[in-house]
């Protein structure tokens, strides 16, 4: 199946000021990419470079695109005070360091400040200038006990470590030690500055449309994109909490941080989020199921027989998930939010659906201004009030909701 990235929301990273620090690893060229991402997603970029990164890609391509002179020396004097290492980090919001070798983590780990990129993070102001790292080394030296000490150290200190990955690696090993790619560390970064509403909580998402099958090559399914629903499990994942993410048939990318589970009928969906449900804290039903399904599937494919005749199908209705999950023993219920797509009133029906499927919150919407769109606007319908979430993109809006939802969730039990 193709997929395709979450809606392009523009700038995620709008007014941030990110410090981009190269040291020496072939995966330097995974940074000219970095860098551009930052500043697709509104981010402006300052690249500094080690003498061992500028044997890897040059500070003129870096400079080209990032529009900033590169800044590859402790001595370089074009700022009237000569102090680069402190200059550079008083106006940033992060350092991020990609890659980050194992010989800078070494430096970093024992506060040495050698050249301009380890000595401007020691100096930077450590309660407003966050260091990140992505580690990107071979195999055998990250798994070292040096490196895995520097980097428990480097950790212990309040530096944040992004990655590595597993895979393959330039020298042909294949094992833990792959920086993460350019869109990987750009979401990372994002996430990052995200507040950590859901730390250490838990949400299982269901997301986009159901397929009922008629026989092996057709089925029933509906419009859904599936896009609201993985922009709530990007913004659960970027609030801290841990996420499970089951999707029936859509082309999306996951969420960076969920874990997914695909699924294509109502009773798949179903019997993915039976056993789940009682591990997670929290439940968005946010999938718009199949009500119905043909009462047969056929085992072949359902031939015309020139006759002119038409299949007769038969229907059944589909397992009512949300209500099925609302429905478990408190102890093994998480907190449930229904959506209800709405084609107008949208608020009595979801107040309607709030009491019949017997859960805490109903999400409603309008189904045909939001199916397939970039945006929406939600209505949160409780027992006791209404919220209103004016029209904007799917994240920002899943963003509010989890902040919602984390002030309305129960102490963990
Ligand atoms: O009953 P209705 O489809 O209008 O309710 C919508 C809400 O119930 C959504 O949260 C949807 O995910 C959930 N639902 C479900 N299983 C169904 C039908 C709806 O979980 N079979």
């Amino acid at each position: 199946m193709r997929t395709e990235p979450l809606p392009p929301v523009a700038g995620l990273l709008a007014g941030r000021h990110i410090v981009l620090g190269l040291s020496g690893g072939v995966a330097c060229y995974k940074a000219a990419e970095l860098a551009r991402e930052l500043q697709r997603e509104g981010a402006t970029v300052q690249v500094v470079m080690t003498d061992a990164a500028c044997q890897f890609i040059t500070p003129a391509t870096m400079q080209a695109l990032t529009g900033r002179a590169v800044v590859t020396s402790q001595w370089d004097l074009r700022a009237p005070n000569a102090m680069p290492h402190i200059n550079l980090t008083r106006e940033a919001d992060a350092v991020l360091v990609a890659p980050a070798s194992a010989d800078f983590m070494a430096q970093l780990a024992q506060g040495r400040a050698g050249e301009i990129l380890s000595l401007l993070c020691l100096a930077r102001p450590r309660e407003r200038c966050p260091l990140l790292l992505a580690p990107a080394m071979n195999r055998e030296m990250w798994s070292h006990p040096a490196t895995q000490r520097n980097a428990a150290q480097l950790r212990a200190d309040g530096t944040v470590l992004l990655g590595p990955a597993a895979g393959d690696q330039a020298c042909g090993e294949v094992g833990d030690g792959r920086m993460l790619e350019a869109t990987e560390l750009c979401d990372e970064l994002v996430a990052f500055f995200q507040p950590k509403h859901l730390a250490g909580r838990s949400v299982l998402v269901t997301a986009g449309p159901t397929f009922e099958p008629i026989d092996p090559v057709r089925g029933i399914t509906n419009r859904s994109s599936g896009k609201m629903g993985f922009a709530i499990a990007r913004a659960a994942a970027e609030a801290g909490a841990r996420v499970t993410l089951v999707a029936g048939p859509v082309a999306l990318a996951t969420p960076r941080g969920a874990l997914r589970i695909d699924v294509g009928s109502a009773r798949e969906m179903l019997d993915a989020v039976l056993p789940l449900a009682p591990q997670h804290e929290v439940f968005v039903a946010t999938a718009a199921v199949a009500d119905w399904r043909p009462a047969e599937e056929a085992a072949h494919k359902i031939k015309k027989d020139g006759s002119g005749a038409v299949p007769a199908l038969a229907f059944v209705e589909n397992p009512d998930i949300l209500a099925t999950v609302a429905r478990l023993p408190a102890a093994q219920r998480p907190w449930c939010v229904g959506f209800a797509a709405e084609s107008q009133d949208v608020e009595r029906h979801a107040r309607a659906k709030l009491q019949k499927k017997g859960v805490p919150l109903v999400v409603g919407n309008l189904g045909p201004a939001t199916f397939g769109r970039n945006d929406n606007a939600l209505l949160l319908v409780e027992a006791d009030r209404t919220t209103e979430l004016p029209r904007a993109d799917k994240l920002t809006l899943a963003r509010q909701l989890v902040a919602a939802i984390a002030e309305r969730l129960p102490r963990p039990r």
